[in-house]
């Protein structure tokens, strides 16, 4: 079968990334749909299983610092158009091991973007490079105010300052060698397949394990949430409409102070689980607070709702409703990453705390 178009898809075996694939699988049969991931602690091709075998949809392992590899995937699928999402993601691993974060979201970025340079001259091919970045890097909002487009740089963990570094590099290949590009700074995800050391589904995994839920400070910090669907949708659109050159900011209209998204997931999980009502909130425990802890996001997303007509479709409720029911009913799926080396990681951050 020939294809229309060509996309490599860096980091789908991830969270954000695994939606990506299936809707874009789903959603374009004539577009061939290539996953390239190196499948680290983060990433699992579990994720994919829907779509794997379809004609459409390939997967290549492989780390995006790997020029060579790289370019002859490019040139094996004709590639039209790349979406990185590859990253180190957590910002707690980032504060352990921040060269890791240099090295995959830096030098990482660095490597395809060169790679990508070299195939275009080669070929031709006017091809587009996506770039996924965070909230994270326009750094912490006091209590009022949003981030724009507009707002300057000021990561403040190793993690925002990587990406945002990163997001500096697609920028810089834009203006230094005209490559086409687009770029989107969104807020917290939250959904199914996500790992478990984030936010939402540690908690909902050590309420199941009638584990202590460990808060950190006073549980005052705020973020914005957003459905991973929705997020996956913004992509796809920006993708194909977003102007050359141009960033948008997603978010998800929902802010949260962690402390008042742990009780309202304590509630649901009580009530899903048949337990007594209270019970998994007695679980909560207040523990050291993050180095450098952002205190809040915000994000005005009024560029992309007004350019491209998005906004998020998914209230935070029904949102959470079935990231839970997910999580309750895919204990292989958890079984499976919960394992040594999460158990390991779980111990060296929390082994003191909670
Ligand atoms: P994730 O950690 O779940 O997945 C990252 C994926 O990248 C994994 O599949 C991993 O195997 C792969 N990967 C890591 N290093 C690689 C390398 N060197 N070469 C190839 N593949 C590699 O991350 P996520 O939460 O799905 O985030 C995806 C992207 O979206 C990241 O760029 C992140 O910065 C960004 N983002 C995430 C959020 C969020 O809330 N999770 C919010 C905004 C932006
Ligand atoms: P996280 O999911 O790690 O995302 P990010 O740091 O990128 O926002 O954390 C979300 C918020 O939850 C953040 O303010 C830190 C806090 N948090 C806890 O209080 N306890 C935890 O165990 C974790 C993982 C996060």
């Amino acid at each position: 079968m020939s294809f229309t178009h060509a996309i490599l898809v860096t980091g789908g075996a991830g969270f954000i990334g695994s939606h990506v694939i299936r809707r874009l699988v789903n959603t374009y049969p004539n577009y061939k749909i290539v996953n390239f991931d190196l499948l680290t602690y983060a990433g699992n091709l579990d994720n994919l299983t829907d779509i794997q075998d379809q004609a459409n949809y390939s997967f290549e392992k492989g780390d995006i610092n790997d020029m060579v590899l790289v370019k002859s995937i490019l040139h094996k699928y004709k590639i039209n158009g790349i979406i990185h999402l590859a990253a180190e993601s957590h910002v707690d691993r980032s504060i352990e091991d921040p060269l890791s974060f240099v090295r995959t979201n830096v030098l990482g970025t660095a490597s395809l973007l060169e790679a990508f340079r070299s195939y275009r001259k080669e070929t031709g091919i006017d091809g587009k490079f996506y770039h996924v970045s965070t909230d994270e890097v326009y750094g912490e909002l006091g209590d009022t105010g949003f981030f724009t487009e507009t707002t300057p740089y000021s990561p403040r963990s190793p993690y925002s300052a990587s990406k945002a570094s990163s997001d500096h590099f697609v920028r810089a290949y834009h203006e230094t060698y005209g490559m086409p590009i687009v770029l989107s700074n969104c807020s917290n995800n939250y959904g199914p397949n996500q790992f478990p050391e984030k936010l939402i589904p540690l908690m909902i995994n050590n309420i199941r394990n009638g584990k202590s839920l460990p808060v950190y400070g006073e549980g005052a910090n705020i973020r914005d949430w957003l459905y991973v669907e929705d997020h996956a949708a913004a992509i796809d659109l920006i993708y194909h409409e977003g102007r050359d050159g141009e960033t948008y900011n997603i978010g998800g209209d929902t802010e949260l102070k962690n402390i008042d998204l742990v009780r309202t997931l304590c509630k649901v999980m009580d009530e899903k689980t048949g337990r007594l009502l209270g019970s998994a909130e007695e679980l909560i425990r207040f523990v050291k607070d993050r180095a450098g802890h952002d205190h809040r996001y915000a994000i005005d997303f009024s560029k992309i709702k007004n350019e491209l007509g998005w906004t998020p479709a998914t209230d935070f409720k029904s949102g959470l409703a079935k990231t839970v029911d997910w999580y309750l009913c895919n204990d292989a799926w958890v079984a499976h990453v919960t394992d040594g080396s999460y158990l390991q990681y779980y111990e060296k951050q929390y082994g003191d705390k909670a």
